[in-house]
């Protein structure tokens, strides 16, 4: 399990274990956390679960593929720094103690 903090809009921290293998989306839809809608339910078509990165954490990730670098075109202000999409990033050892953002509102 990989210890993730999802920290929404209004400040609410909630850090919780994920399972190796699982994809940031399902961490939070997983543990109920508010923030992350995934209408699409993780295919990429959708940028409903668009979140921040925390910046110490948004270059260890691994790089966008072009369709989620395209779907984040309709996400709600995204920042091409530091804008995923957490259908699309699979959870790693190497990613423990990840922080990451909730927008304002999804797309
Ligand atoms: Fe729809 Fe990620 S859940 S794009």
């Amino acid at each position: 399990m990989v210890r993730i903090t999802y920290v929404e809009y209004n400040g609410r921290e909630h850090t919780v274990s994920v399972p190796r293998g699982a994809t940031l989306m399902e961490g939070a839809r997983d543990n109920g956390i508010p923030g992350i809608e995934a209408d699409c339910g993780g295919a990429c078509s959708c940028a409903t679960c668009h979140a921040y990165i925390d910046p110490e954490w948004a270059s260890k990730l691994p790089a966008k593929q072009p369709m989620e670098a395209d779907m984040l075109d309709f996400a709600h202000e995204p920042d091409p720094s530091r804008s995923r999409l957490t259908c699309q990033v699979k959870v790693n050892e190497a990613l423990d103690g990840l922080v990451l953002h909730m927008p304002q509102r999804q797309a």
